[in-house]
């Protein structure tokens, strides 16, 4: 695709890719490229600003990652975020050192507001600082335009040259006005028209599609997530019924999923493509009976998918595409950013089927960070239920039944899980209407696991030997670490209630106050 495009160059801080995900709301399009990366390749993607980014680093030590000069002299805006602004001042002759006091945390900085980073930013503002080390001296050229009590150069500019160096992160929402300083930079400084838009690359993706496509076939492993749903989507629009989509419903989805799915991409939906769906259910329980073994339950699901997938594709005969739903985060975190990725394994077990005959993997969503495959999905008219799902992981249910997986263990987590979830949407909502936002202990994930815990309880008259369910609720912000949330005793109590009420086998409920660590989010 023809467009403009920034570039973040990585120095392996934690918040590489919310800075580009920031530039990206911005409409600017951009990538991330180690700092490893030849000049010349960068100068051969023509790009309209870099920023450099933080990193765990000192500049000065021998081995830290570096970049040269020349890198400053392309003629290309250039903005240094945090390890990226000492490293900048480092190599143009700037002192970087050790600071007196460590800064850590929201800062009151002051601006100059006649700096076109800080167009429109109040002149006293609350940033968000990490750093040991400090620029005790700008290079030459450079003036300071904001500081700190405990920092004098908190951020500095050499505007003939365009060069901007932050101390701070203005890409975390804890700076208050960081977004409007990356928008400064990007639109501004670096004079970018914000073309970057979904509708724009939605059209353009499905140009794009047909273009390789021609007149081939492609074949997609369709999940019911949020990547795979919106590349059947996409690919659906661009080529019709030269698309077919594998739906394999192993038993261990949620309540009704597999129906919902059908609903969309099935023969009544408003896709045109070929779908095809599995019911692959008690091929699934009877591989798993007996199975008690975390792992072993992961690699018989994962396995007896690609088994599946592999006699539907044979009944179809050779195709000329394999569609993948990888996004750009799975591209980055393979640390081959723009280059090709490693192919996505499907439910991030087993690996890819080895009998489909393909030629080519076409991937439509591999530039996307996640929130922008929703609002294409959106585009797209996916409904929202599919578009805002939870994240679902490959093994279903299977890792949510702690133990044998049984279909009657998992009639009781389905049942569990959609209480649950139902009576937290409905105090959500409730929440909303009243306060006109999300409530705080809004989580992220939410679901019920099957305890493989029995234990006695009386019900009526009637003494009663049965499972204990759990609830899981989790804040995260990565997935990596996770709070457990604070749903409210109420919610809980009612849920609580309902479940022991209408699903039978239960006769208790727990919720599950693990953090992350030293718990995973998933049970198995
Ligand atoms: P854990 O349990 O590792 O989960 O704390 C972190 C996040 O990843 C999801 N998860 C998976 N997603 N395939 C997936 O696609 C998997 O095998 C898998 N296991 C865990 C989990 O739901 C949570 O969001």
């Amino acid at each position: 695709m023809d467009q403009e495009k920034v570039i973040v160059i990585d120095f392996g801080g934690q918040y590489n890719q919310l800075v580009a995900r920031r530039v990206r709301e911005c409409n600017v399009y951009c990538e991330i490229y180690s700092y490893k990366t030849d000049l010349a390749q960068i100068k051969a993607m023509n790009p309209k600003g870099i920023i450099l980014t933080g990193g765990p680093n000192s500049c000065y030590e021998d081995g830290a990652p570096t970049c040269t000069k020349e890198l400053f002299e392309l003629g290309v805006p250039v903005l240094g975020l945090c390890y990226g602004a000492q490293l900048m001042q480092h190599v143009l002759g700037g002192k970087v050192e050790k600071a007196p006091v460590r800064e850590y945390g929201k800062t009151e900085t002051f601006v100059d507001k006649s700096s076109a980073l800080f167009s429109d930013v109040s002149e006293k503002t609350i940033v968000w600082m990490s750093h040991f080390d400090y620029i005790s001296q700008v290079a030459p050229g450079f003036k300071i335009v904001a500081h700190t009590a405990d920092c004098p150069v908190a951020a500095a500019e050499c505007t003939e040259k365009n060069l901007y160096a932050i101390q701070f992160h203005p890409e975390v929402l804890h700076t208050q006005e960081g977004t409007k300083m990356l928008h400064n930079f990007v639109r501004g400084v670096c004079g970018c028209a914000g073309t970057w838009k979904m509708d724009a690359f939605v059209e353009n993706t499905i140009k794009e599609i047909r273009e390789k496509v021609g007149d081939g076939k492609v074949l997609l492993a369709l999940s019911g997530g949020v990547d795979s749903s919106v590349a059947a989507g996409l690919l659906s629009r661009a080529i019709g019924k030269q698309l077919t989509c594998v739906f394999v419903d192993h038993g261990l989805l949620r309540k009704d999923e597999g129906d919902e799915v059908e609903s969309v991409f099935g023969p009544e939906g408003q896709f045109d493509l070929n779908f095809i769906r599995v019911n692959a259910q008690e091929r699934y329980y009877s591989k798993l009976a007996g199975v008690t073994e975390p792992e072993a339950k992961r690699k018989i699901i994962g396995e007896e998918f690609i088994r599946v997938f592999e006699e539907e594709a044979k009944k179809i005969g050779a195709v000329d595409f394999l569609a993948q739903g990888t996004i750009y985060p799975d591209v980055v975190e393979s640390g081959l950013g723009g280059e090709s990725a490693v192919i996505k394994s499907h439910h991030n077990v087993g690996g890819l089927p080895d009998f489909v005959d393909f030629k080519e993997i076409i991937e439509p969503l591999r530039n996307l960070f996640k929130d922008e495959v929703r609002k294409a999905g959106l585009e797209l008219g996916i409904p929202e239920h599919l578009v805002f799902r939870q994240p679902f992981p490959g093994p279903g249910l299977g890792i949510r039944i702690i133990g044998e997986v049984t279909a009657d263990k998992v009639r009781i987590v389905q049942d569990a899980d959609f209480i649950y979830r139902s009576e937290v949407d409905k105090a959500v909502a409730e929440y909303k209407k009243a306060n006109g936002k999300a409530p705080a202990w809004m989580p992220n994930q939410y679901f019920a696991a099957l305890t493989n815990m029995r234990s006695v309880g009386v019900m009526g008259d009637e003494r009663t030997y049965d499972y204990a369910v759990a609830l899981r609720a989790v804040n995260t912000i990565d997935f990596m670490t996770a709070e457990s949330a604070e749903i409210p005793f109420e919610v809980l109590q009612t849920v609580m209630s309902r479940i022991i009420n209408e699903v039978r086998g239960v006769n208790r409920v727990f919720y599950d106050l693990t953090s992350k660590p030293p718990g995973t989010i998933e049970f198995e």
